[in-house]
């Protein structure tokens, strides 16, 4: 067995924390030969709910769970973890976009960010999931000056796990067939998922379905899946996310397959004439816990005018909350 890895999850209370705490202790997430520790930090209201789920997570006798913290101290809960998953955070309701709850939720991650920067492991892998992901993920960088801005990623792996069932049942195939999916940009309804790059059975995602289709139903149909899921709902996708989150570390920590790529919120380098520093969606391949923005990919004007868009937005949530970056 290895030593045991320090995994805080914020936000450990809520529906999302619900679907992935048991997952991550069973060992999906790491692998079934990693023990974990887990961390668990909530707001103080939400502290005997959280025991609830410590209890929970007891009576699973699960052998890779070697311990529980429970707490509302965030420099409790980043002391010395190898990964965060940076759940907590308020969810929006129908008729809201995900950047209406920045002014919610921004202050969270700055104070995460700082509590971050003083307590964790320097190598310490951070995905953030509340909303707005991408932007919220900035403001925890810019807050943890001390540690390298690759750490820091959002989770557009919901949005890639969607996109690929999408084009698999159009094309009567399963997601087996389908690889080399991409989401660009944003966690938001400006986000381009990229049927150019992706191949189902060997042959171009594009050429199997006629451009009508893709751009009046495919990528609206990803773009709104959040909003669709939370009006038949009542709430919004807790399940599917915290698998997406399960499969982002994973594939960071374990590695990618073959030729494929995953779709990362990660730290822009100008790669495809980025904005530098945006927490923006490309396709990436992972190695040895560490993860790279995949090069030379086709981008045409259509693809193009789209990462140009969601980009945009990008920018505009980053200018909206200056005042946490420091
Ligand atoms: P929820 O309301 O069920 O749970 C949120 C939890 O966070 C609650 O227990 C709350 O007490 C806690 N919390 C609030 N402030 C906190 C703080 N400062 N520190 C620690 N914990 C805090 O919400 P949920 O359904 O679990 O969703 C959580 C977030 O994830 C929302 O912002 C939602 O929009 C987002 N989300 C993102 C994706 C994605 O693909 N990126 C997918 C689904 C949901
Ligand atoms: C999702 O994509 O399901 C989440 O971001 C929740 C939401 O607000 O849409």
């Amino acid at each position: 067995m290895k030593t045991p890895v320090r995994v805080t999850v914020t936000g450990a209370a809520g529906q999302i924390g619900y679907a992935l705490l048991f997952r991550i202790a069973s060992g999906s997430m790491l692998g079934d030969d990693q023990p974990v520790i887990l961390q668990l930090l909530d707001i103080t209201p939400a502290m005997e709910a959280l025991q609830g789920v410590k209890m929970e997570l007891e009576d699973c006798a699960f052998p890779l769970l070697s311990d529980i913290i429970c707490t509302d101290d965030p420099n409790v809960g980043f002391k010395d973890t190898d990964y965060a998953l940076l759940v907590g955070a308020r969810p929006r309701g129908p008729g809201m976009e995900r950047k209406d709850l920045l002014e919610a939720n921004a202050a969270i991650f700055s104070v995460q960010g700082k509590a971050i920067n003083d307590n964790a492991s320097r190598d310490i892998k951070v995905l953030v999931v509340g909303n707005p992901a991408n932007t919220n993920a900035l403001i925890t960088q810019r807050n943890a000056p001390d540690i390298d801005p690759r750490n820091f990623t959002a989770m557009t792996r919901l949005d890639h796990n969607r996109a690929m069932t999408q084009i698999a049942q159009k094309t009567g195939k399963t997601v087996n067939d389908v690889s080399n999916m991409t989401i660009w940009g944003n966690h938001s309804a400006t986000q381009y998922p990229d049927l150019f790059n992706t191949r189902v059975a060997g042959e171009t995602a594009i050429n199997l379905v006629d451009q009508e289709w893709y751009e009046s139903e495919f990528i609206p149909v990803v773009q709104q899946r959040g909003a669709a899921i939370i009006k038949a709902r009542g709430a919004s996708s807790a399940a599917s996310a915290a698998n997406a989150a399960i499969d982002h570390m994973r594939s960071w920590a374990l590695g990618t397959e073959g030729d494929d790529w995953v779709s990362m919120g990660v730290y822009s380098d100008g790669s495809y004439g980025i904005t530098e520093g945006l927490i923006y969606s490309f396709p990436c391949r992972c190695e040895n816990g560490d993860w790279s923005i995949v090069q030379g990919v086709e981008v045409g004007d259509f693809s193009q005018a789209k990462m140009t868009a969601t980009e945009q937005e990008l920018v505009e949530e980053r200018d909206a909350v200056q005042h946490l970056l420091p």
